[in-house]
């Protein structure tokens, strides 16, 4: 089996149990953990003092409440990163004090509306505070595999231009909370080549290069990465097996529950809100011989891997709701 094409299909529990909880809140990766995921995913930008935090984008103002703040009315602007003009607050104009006087709130209100029940609860955590609760989880495990962590940079060529590079501090996180090492169950992913190669330089964890549009030049890509991160439309058989030719693993997303993200065969009712057949999606794809799977819903999930590799299907303790931080 080469390189990094594990002994089973890994669930990479996306943004946490984002389908349940506000994405990338210690409640959403708590909930991930409780339902057996094998890697918690964090979306990483930088804070206007050089601490990482887990959001999608820079711009907070769709899954914060700052907009609420009229201590930070000015804080609005309008830039460009990566080719694209964005509007809204930056989380490169806050320092973490100020981030974390702020609350976190579902991105899709409309597709998700009970995880609203948390708006105004729950914080923005640092990638620390994610690699604590994951070094919590390993503690109390007594010698279960450890939580996998696998951090994304978000607009890396952006930050390192404004003098935020993030490279250095993703690396130092991992090692401060004992996932620096050879073997540490970690992937670090990127849509930017420039930014894997730059890591490659200063580490041997693996790395991930995201694709969206096209597979492109599997061989250029083995030269620096150890997987692909793949969009659906991207992962036919064909392209799986191309993959696994150049030496990377597969890792496909993203699986939602919802029908607005279902192929309409698996959608049951009419309600865009609705949950469909996902765990019959996920089965399509391991059966082209992916090699692991982003979903918000790590509990079904872990269903359909275990399904489809004839392992016993767990029972999940009730969720221990954390106390946000
Ligand atoms: O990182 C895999 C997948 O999450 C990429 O898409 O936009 O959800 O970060 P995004
Ligand atoms: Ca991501």
């Amino acid at each position: 089996m080469p390189g990094y094409r594990l002994s089973k299909v890994i669930v990479i529990a996306h943004r946490g149990a984002s389908g349940e909880r506000p994405e990338h809140t210690l409640e959403s990766y708590q909930l991930a953990i409780d339902q057996g995921a094998d890697y918690i995913e964090p979306d990483l930008v930088m804070t206007r003092d050089g601490v990482l935090i887990a959001r999608h984008e820079n711009e907070i103002g769709g899954t914060t409440d700052v907009a609420d703040h009229p201590e930070f009315a000015d804080r609005k602007r309008s830039q460009i990163i990566d080719g694209e003009t964005m509007s809204g607050w930056f989380t490169e104009d806050f320092t973490l004090a100020e981030i974390k006087t702020l609350r976190a709130r579902e991105r899709l209100p409309e597709l998700r509306p009970q995880n609203r029940a948390f708006d105004g609860k729950v914080f923005v955590p640092t990638f620390d505070e994610i690699l604590q609760l994951a070094n919590d989880t390993n503690r109390r495990r007594d010698g279960a595999p450890r939580i996998g962590v696998y951090p994304e940079t978000k607009h890396p060529a952006h930050f390192a231009g404004i003098g935020l590079p993030q490279e250095l501090a993703v690396l130092r996180s991992l090692e401060r909370f004992d996932y620096g090492g050879t073997g540490s169950p970690v992937f670090i992913q990127s849509f930017d080549p420039n930014n894997l190669r730059q890591l490659r330089g200063m580490t041997q964890l693996p790395l991930v290069q995201l694709l969206e549009h096209e597979l492109g030049d599997l061989r250029l890509i083995a030269e620096y990465a150890d997987a692909i991160g793949i969009a659906k439309s991207l992962a036919s058989r064909e392209g799986v097996t191309a993959a696994h030719e150049a030496g990377l693993a597969v890792h496909v997303w993203t699986f939602r529950a919802e029908n607005e993200f279902l192929p309409d065969d698996l959608k049951i009712g009419n309600s865009p809100a609705g949950h469909g057949n996902l765990e019959a999606e996920i089965e399509r794809y391991l059966s082209r011989g992916i090699d692991g799977f982003f979903t918000d819903f790590p509990a079904i999930g872990v269903r359909a891997r275990n399904a489809a590799e004839g392992a016993p299907v767990p029972t999940f303790p009730p969720s221990t709701r954390r106390t946000s931080r």
